[in-house]
């Protein structure tokens, strides 16, 4: 039998990913050594209340409300607690001592990721984050390492799993957004404040995380455009399922002339894109990159059991690692590009209108769109008694030019109403 020399685990946070990942790494201690080459012994748990219920059958005595002196401990400090005090301080204090880290926080590492990283390389200790996007989605290894010869382009993700079951069970159901979200809140995919999910908050810090591993430099937070979905209407989706779309909740990281950006908004995707086709709580991350094309990364991006498989997979690869000796490595962000303004992002808009059925209303459409140099792509126009319905799509335009022919629109005397904006992306 081969002797393995034993790595201490604490685990900070047994909610819904923590108290699987301990059931796991209980349960299945040999198989997980055996692929790390260490033992991997799971030295405590600590939480807020030790006497909570837990989703798993777990020890008692392992459960502590001191998470600072099983830190201090331990070779591997897991934290699974979620937003950014205690969890930043108690990563700070674990790599201090000299730990490695692995966590699945994105709130955290999108709004204190250079301090962190700066703090782990300082002591040439790892900060490993597979499952703070897209949970169980391999991502941030392919980006960080497999793409790393390449360069990536674009990426298109769905990152929200709340998100994208509620607008997946009102396109496929027909159910209204707080009756989905009280459903995917039970199933434990929403945060602990579904606020960051529905406001697009929790897509947003997936996006700065993925922008900044893509493009190689830092994406501040505060620089990603958020939208979320509470602006979502049922006669949205219904009539983007008569054109040919599903509306989903896009994070999009691009290397523009003027910068990397990173956005998230709902947009209007074509049924034939194959992020059309991900439904429930999953989620997709398509990355455009120079030489690879296209690639696309599917599966459950939120839920415990699956999120664990990420955490689990970071916990053996951080083990292997203390086992070859060595720094980790540091994050690359050498790149010296900018941020772009969000008035300069290219994209589509989908403009439905409530106007006069008259001579020259047309016209005085066509002319705004004009002024603003906005092209028209496809114009669909349906009537009833004196008002008619004009659907409106355009060519890429700047995101300043579409958004002031919107403003424009509204102003026009023959404009009765701007009944729905939706960007169009993926075409
Ligand atoms: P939960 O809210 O279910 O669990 C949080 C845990 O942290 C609880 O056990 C809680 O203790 C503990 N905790 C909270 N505050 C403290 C504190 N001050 N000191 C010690 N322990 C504390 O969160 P999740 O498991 O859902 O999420 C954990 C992390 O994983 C988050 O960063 C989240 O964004 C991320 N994530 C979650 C996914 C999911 O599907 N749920 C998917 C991908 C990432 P107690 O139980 O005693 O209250
Ligand atoms: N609340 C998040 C989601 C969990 O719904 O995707 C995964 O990060």
């Amino acid at each position: 039998m081969i002797e393995y020399r034993t790595l201490r685990v604490a685990l900070l946070g047994a909610g819904s990913v923590g108290s699987q990942v301990a059931a796991q790494l209980l349960g299945r201690a040999d198989e997980l050594a055996s692929r790390a080459g260490a033992g991997i012994e799971l030295a405590g748990i600590a939480v807020r209340d030790v006497d909570a219920p837990r989703d798993a059958d777990l020890p008692r005595e392992l459960f502590t409300a001191d998470p600072e002196e099983l830190i201090l401990s331990s070779d591997i400090v897991v934290e699974l607690i979620g937003g950014i005090e205690p969890a930043r301080t108690l990563i700070l204090k674990a790599l201090g001592s000299g730990a490695d880290v692995v966590t699945a926080n994105k709130a955290l590492l999108a709004a204190h990721g250079p301090e962190l990283f700066a703090a782990a390389e300082q002591v040439g200790a790892q900060l490993h984050y597979e499952a703070a996007v897209a949970g169980a989605i391999p991502i941030i290894r392919p980006l960080r390492d497999s793409l790393a010869g390449d360069r990536v382009q674009r990426i298109l993700g769905i990152v929200n799993g709340t998100t994208n079951y509620i607008l997946d069970e009102m396109h496929t159901k027909g159910l209204g957004l707080e009756e989905a979200l009280a459903v995917a809140t039970d199933l434990g995919y929403a945060e602990a404040d579904p606020t960051a999910d529905i406001e697009g908050h929790d897509a947003a810090a997936k996006a700065a995380i993925l922008a900044g591993l893509a493009f190689h430099t830092t994406v501040p937070l505060e620089s990603v455009h958020c939208e979320g979905i509470t602006g979502v209407t049922a006669a949205q989706i219904e009539s983007a399922k008569q054109a040919g779309y599903v509306v989903k909740l896009l994070a999009i990281c691009e290397q523009l002339e003027s910068g990397v950006s990173a956005r998230v908004h709902p947009a209007l995707v074509p049924a034939t894109h194959p992020l059309a086709s991900v439904h429930g709580a999953n989620n997709a991350v398509f990355v455009q990159a120079e030489a690879a094309g296209d690639l696309m990364f599917y599966g459950a991006g939120a839920g415990g059991i699956q999120t664990a498989s990420a955490v689990l997979g970071d916990i053996v690869s951080v083990a292997r690692r203390h086992v070859a000796g060595g720094p980790g490595v540091a994050e690359s962000t050498a790149s010296a590009v900018g941020i772009a303004p969000f008035g300069s992002i290219q994209t589509r808009y989908q403009i439905s209108l409530e106007v006069d059925d008259r001579p020259g209303v047309l016209a005085a459409v066509a002319g705004v769109f004009s002024e603003q140099g906005v092209s028209v792509e496809t114009v669909l126009q349906s009537s009833a008694a004196s008002a008619a319905t004009l659907v409106i799509v355009t060519h890429l335009a700047p995101e300043s030019a579409l958004a002031g022919t919107v403003e424009a629109l509204r102003s026009n005397d023959v404009v009765r109403d701007v009944a729905s904006v939706l960007r169009v992306e993926g075409l």
